[in-house]
């Protein structure tokens, strides 16, 4: 495939990464990561082929809620560092061509955000209609609490302001009311600062909470939500042509794919794709490849200049809450049997390495998937080195410890404070000593250079994010295998997830016998035969890359 139309629609084959500044590297010695650091690690970032740093949120925030819970939107956390530290760090990602993006958390506000502050202390305020209030919880409204041990209600009686205000998630964290014309000006003056200063777009949170009007939102204010969400998109765009928005949508796949907007696409930009990442731990908990088949078939097709964002792990529980009880159990049997490592009874608190028992080649199988399936991955931290969870941390925290730079219990960040968040050793499933980046880059055989070289061909091969994937039948339960297309460019894919090698017999009708086909991963490579009949075979936990020489086509590998 022409790779020269992958520059402008960059977020079509990009290589997100996602960090939290916090716990990425603490160049000031006070236990605590910071802009500083982060800009010391973009060449890391670089060298492990990043096109994109997502940020987690790291403005002002009194941290219940690890930062979700903002005080100021316009701000840097002082602990991070200044807006000065933040431009350098962001000078340094654009010299290497790496994007960034971060987090817009604007469903919500802490409640000791100044608005809230005001908006409670009387009706008067300019901001009292800047959050959703109610004299009595309406019996129409929202339902459903987001963290239920926690949480038993959406509504909160504030004696200060004599009425209930509207909270989806913590009840220190009170809804913005987006129906005010008034808060969706700040929220595009928000989204204009950061851009001005070199953001290329946006992580939305919690984008259907922020466009619930049944019971919430005044529906007479906001007729139509999603008209809300086009014009986000449309000022975004007239802002920075090339910025996107990346949304937090987990939802049934038909009603994800109308927050990418009709044909045009004029929401937006990237959506998550939640089901396909449940369906993937399901299909490794049954050993069969057939619970992500089925996701890859049902899933509808990203808008032509959209695109679906994949991934393994994310900074919040593995939700598998859009599985069956049944199927859920069979995930939580398989990866996360005991209570403690479970939570809010939908997910699981554990990174992948430690689920799947440190076995090397399954993981490095998962990831080859991850790469070779349609769609952007987007890694989280700690991934590429297979950092494991700390389960003595309290709910998603597990699996927020600090990033392991050196090998020993801190990972190269500073203990000084006995309470900072480096005083903890995170077992990795493979050992501390070799779960840290150090270890790591010296050994051709480590998790992170099997990450770099998968990043490597994945970006050589832009067919497997932009083109049509086909799922390819064959005859072994086990075995994941999917071709990808574009401009007469084909890549074939296979991954066993089972630990008994497999054999499968795969049929390319439209390939002329004789056509060479050659392994992208590992040397080698197989020879169409008649019919267009491959055989392949694979490891217990193996996967294959190949690409289809066509006449007149070339290739590095
Ligand atoms: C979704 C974020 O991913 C999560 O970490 C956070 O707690 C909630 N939104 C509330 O902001």
């Amino acid at each position: 495939m022409r790779v020269s139309g992958t520059a402008d629609l960059w977020w079509k084959n990009a290589v997100i990464y996602c960090l939290d500044v916090e716990t990425y590297l603490d160049a000031n010695g006070d236990g605590r990561g910071d802009f500083t650091g982060l800009a010391q690690r973009v060449d890391y970032l670089d060298e492990l082929g990043v096109t994109c740093i997502w940020l987690m949120p790291f403005y002002p925030s009194p941290d219940r809620d690890d930062g979700y819970d903002i005080t100021d939107f316009y701000g840097v956390d002082p602990r991070l560092g200044s807006h000065g530290d933040f431009v350098e760090f962001l000078r340094v990602a654009r010299d290497r061509g790496i994007r960034v993006i971060a987090d817009l958390v604007v469903n919500h506000t802490s409640d000791r955000h100044p608005w809230f502050q005001s908006a409670r202390a009387s009706r008067d305020s300019p901001y009292r209609d800047w959050y959703v209030w109610r004299d009595e919880p309406p019996a129409d409204g929202p339902e459903g609490v987001v963290f239920p041990d926690q949480e038993k209600t959406l509504w909160q009686y504030d004696e200060q302001a004599g009425q209930y205000y509207l909270h989806r998630f913590y009840r220190h964290q009170p809804d913005l009311n987006v129906a005010n014309p008034a808060v969706r000006d700040e929220i595009a003056r928000v989204m204009g600062f950061w851009l001005a200063l070199g953001l290329s777009g946006f992580r939305v949170d919690a984008v259907p909470f922020l466009l619930e009007t049944a019971g919430a939102l005044d529906a007479e204010q906001l007729p139509d939500p999603h008209q809300y969400l086009r014009d986000l998109r449309a000022f975004l765009s007239r802002r920075n042509g090339e910025a996107v928005l990346l949304g937090e949508v987990n939802l049934p796949y038909p009603e994800v794919r109308r927050f990418f907007g009709d044909e045009d696409g004029d929401e937006l930009t990237m959506c998550f794709d939640f089901i396909g990442m449940q369906r993937l731990y399901l299909a490794l908990a049954r050993r069969q490849a057939a619970p992500l088949a089925e996701s890859l078939r049902e899933r509808p097709p990203a808008p032509r200049d959209g695109q679906w964002a994949t991934f393994v792990r994310n900074h919040d529980e593995l939700t598998l809450d859009k599985l069956s009880d049944e199927e859920r159990q069979e995930v939580f049997a398989a990866f996360g049997p005991e209570p403690e490592m479970q939570v809010y009874g939908r997910g699981l608190r554990r990174r992948l390495p430690t689920m799947l028992n440190g076995d090397l080649a399954r993981i490095q199988m998962v990831y080859s998937l991850l790469f070779s399936l349609p769609g952007t991955p987007v890694l989280f931290y700690g991934e590429e080195i297979g950092m494991g969870e700390d389960l003595r941390e309290e709910g998603r925290s597990a699996v927020r410890t600090v990033m392991q730079w050196t090998a020993g219990a801190n990972g190269g960040f500073s203990t000084a404070d006995p309470s900072s968040l480096a005083a903890r050793v995170v077992e990795g499933p493979f050992g501390p000593e070799k779960v840290n980046v150090a270890a790591q880059r010296r050994d051709p055989q480590s998790l992170l250079s099997w990450m770099t070289r998968l990043v490597y061909r994945y970006r050589e091969c832009p067919e497997l994010a932009w083109g049509d994937c086909r799922i390819l039948e064959h005859d072994a339960p086990s075995v994941l295998a999917h071709r990808a297309d574009a401009d007469g460019c084909t890549v074939v894919a296979l991954h066993n997830f089972d630990e008994k090698p497999a054999e499968v017999t795969l049929r390319l009708a439209d390939v002329d016998p004789g056509t060479r086909m050659v392994e992208l991963l590992a040397g080698g490579g197989a020879s169409v035969g008649e019919g267009g009949r491959v055989q392949l075979r694979l490891d217990g936990y193996g996967c294959r890359w190949l690409r289809v020489l066509h006449p007149g086509e070339t290739t590095l590998a």
